[in-house]
């Protein structure tokens, strides 16, 4: 049984198909037509909606893409789409803007701009904001393609909105009741949705239920955001007998940092891409200005550090920041607890030491001295919704203007997140020089050899990871971090 508000009218139903996309559901289901379909790959932001969630603030509001979100996804939540945002007679502001604005020209893309916009308007409007800045218009609207009208009006209809007479959407939501916030609700509600045609979908709340049902399914597939493992659906069409949505679990999806210096940052494995974006701005800046690079708005608020990491893909974003930091792994399941170095982790391309029956718990990472230095470089075609060519992040430990310590990590460079060992130990021990990287950048070609794709030829891979490491020289010299 899977029950959600669809623009203020909850709906209740044991038919509806828990693994089905909500884009395919509201298109084909309940003949919803406001919701686009564009690329069904999570790129082009025409199929946004905002999902609700009832907090201790209120119900919350994030966009995500319909067409790799799944229904499950909607239990005991609150669904928004473009024909519900509206008052009885009036437009939302957004849509008063695109129109004042002439925001609109061919319209596909315009539903998904105009939720984007109709968020980004619910979390800094509706408290008295007046005006938008450029980044925060940008950033809520870098998950959305329009090929035909030009940004500039849109942009001008996200700064026009507000100006606009309010309304405030959870007031729409919560139209036909809402959803009391208990937190304990949660932890006693493990209800088995059940998946069409005998095959199953399971939500566990705590982490006991998700190890009963790992020990009945131990090939289950984890869903965590479904940002990779959507596409799996909507592009090759997989269909998995069982599966378990993990991101429900609340110690999974916490983020914890201790008051002292030596207290472990704790990272749940389904703390989101935007969560982590907020946790990690003051502890690891570098990480989260990278972590804003990563995807759309609408992918962040989807895709979680678990995924990214457990995925095992040569060119996520994260593994090889973690590799640098020297996070640790939390691995737990039928067999118990372990912990596992990040870098002990991968074992292939897509492999990884996890076992039937297992889960990704969570990141525990030491935080920064005066002493450390982290510098994260995403290295893409686009700067927005890409995926990396190269992904550099480098750890340094100086102390007293030499090189204690030095981690260099890349992603896209082998056939998995990888340490350059010889770069690593060819800057350890040596003075914090122009020289010493300059020597180190020599070694680059001994620790990778990358492959030429689409994204990037072999020898760019190369030569951009030297110049990268010339330039972590010279960003750190002339701020002064190793003085
Ligand atoms: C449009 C688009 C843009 C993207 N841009 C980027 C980008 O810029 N950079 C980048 O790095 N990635 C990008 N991605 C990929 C994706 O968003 C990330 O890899 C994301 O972190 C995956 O997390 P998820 O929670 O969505 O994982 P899911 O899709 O839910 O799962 C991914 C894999 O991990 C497994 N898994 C998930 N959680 C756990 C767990 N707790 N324990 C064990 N196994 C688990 C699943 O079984 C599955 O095999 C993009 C994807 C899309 C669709
Ligand atoms: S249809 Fe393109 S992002 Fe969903
Ligand atoms: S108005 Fe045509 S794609 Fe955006």
């Amino acid at each position: 049984m899977i029950r959600f508000n669809l623009n203020g009218r909850w709906i209740e139903n044991a038919d509806i198909d828990p693994a089905c996309t909500i884009l395919k559901y509201l298109r084909t289901e309940v003949g919803q037509f406001d919701v686009k379909e564009g690329c069904a790959a999570g790129d082009c932001g025409a199929c946004t909606v905002m999902l609700g969630e009832m907090t201790e603030h209120g119900i919350e509001y994030r966009t995500l893409n319909a067409c790799i979100a799944l229904m499950a996804n909607l239990h005991n939540r609150y669904l928004l789409t473009p024909s519900g945002i509206g008052k009885p007679g009036a437009l939302h502001p957004a849509q008063q803007a695109m129109v004042e604005t002439h925001g609109s020209q061919c319209g596909f893309c315009t539903p998904g701009f105009i939720m984007s916009m109709a968020n980004l308007y619910q979390n800094a409007c509706i408290n008295e904001k007046q005006a938008l800045t450029d980044q925060e218009i940008h950033a809520a609207l870098s998950g959305n393609l329009c090929r035909c009208t030009g940004y500039r009006p849109i942009i001008d209809a996200a700064k026009k909105m507000a100006e606009l007479p309010k309304v405030d959407v959870a007031e729409i939501s919560a139209r036909a009741g809402v959803q009391t916030f208990d937190p304990d609700t949660a932890t006693n509600s493990p209800e088995p949705l059940q998946y069409k045609d005998g095959r199953r979908l399971f939500m566990p709340y705590t982490e006991e239920q998700l190890k009963a049902l790992l020990k009945a399914y131990p090939h289950a597939r984890l869903w965590a955001g479904g940002t990779d493992i959507g596409l799996e659906v909507t592009q090759r069409f997989a269909q998995f007998d069982t599966i378990i949505c993990v991101n429900r679990i609340p110690e999974l999806a916490a983020c914890t940092r201790g008051q002292d210096m030596g207290d472990p940052l704790w990272l749940g494995a389904c703390v989101t891409f935007s969560q982590a974006e907020t946790e990690l701005a003051e502890p690891f800046p570098s990480f989260a200005q990278l972590l804003h690079r990563i995807g759309s708005r609408q992918i962040r608020n989807m895709g979680t550090l678990g995924g990214n990491i457990a995925n095992a893909s040569p060119i996520g974003d994260t593994p090889p920041v973690f590799l640098a930091l020297a996070a640790t792994l939390e691995i737990d399941g039928i067999n118990g607890r372990r912990e596992v170095p990040v870098k002990d982790f991968y074992l292939g391309y897509k492999q990884t030491v996890m076992q039937p029956g297992e889960y990704l718990r969570g990141i525990k990472l030491s935080q920064l001295s005066a002493e450390e230095t982290l510098i994260t470089y995403k290295i893409s075609k686009r700067y927005d919704d890409d995926i990396s060519a190269v992904m550099f992040a480098l750890y340094l430990k100086i102390t007293d203007g030499v090189i204690e310590t030095a981690r260099l990590a890349c992603g896209g460079m082998a056939a998995t997140p990888l340490i350059g060992e010889k770069t690593s130990a060819a800057l350890s021990g040596k003075p914090f020089t122009l020289d010493t990287f300059t020597q180190a950048a020599e070694c680059i070609g001994e620790d990778y050899q990358p492959i030429s794709d689409v994204r990037a030829s072999d020898t760019y891979r190369i030569q951009v990871t030297k110049n990268l490491l010339t330039k972590a020289f010279i960003e750190m010299n002339q701020k002064g971090d190793a003085a």
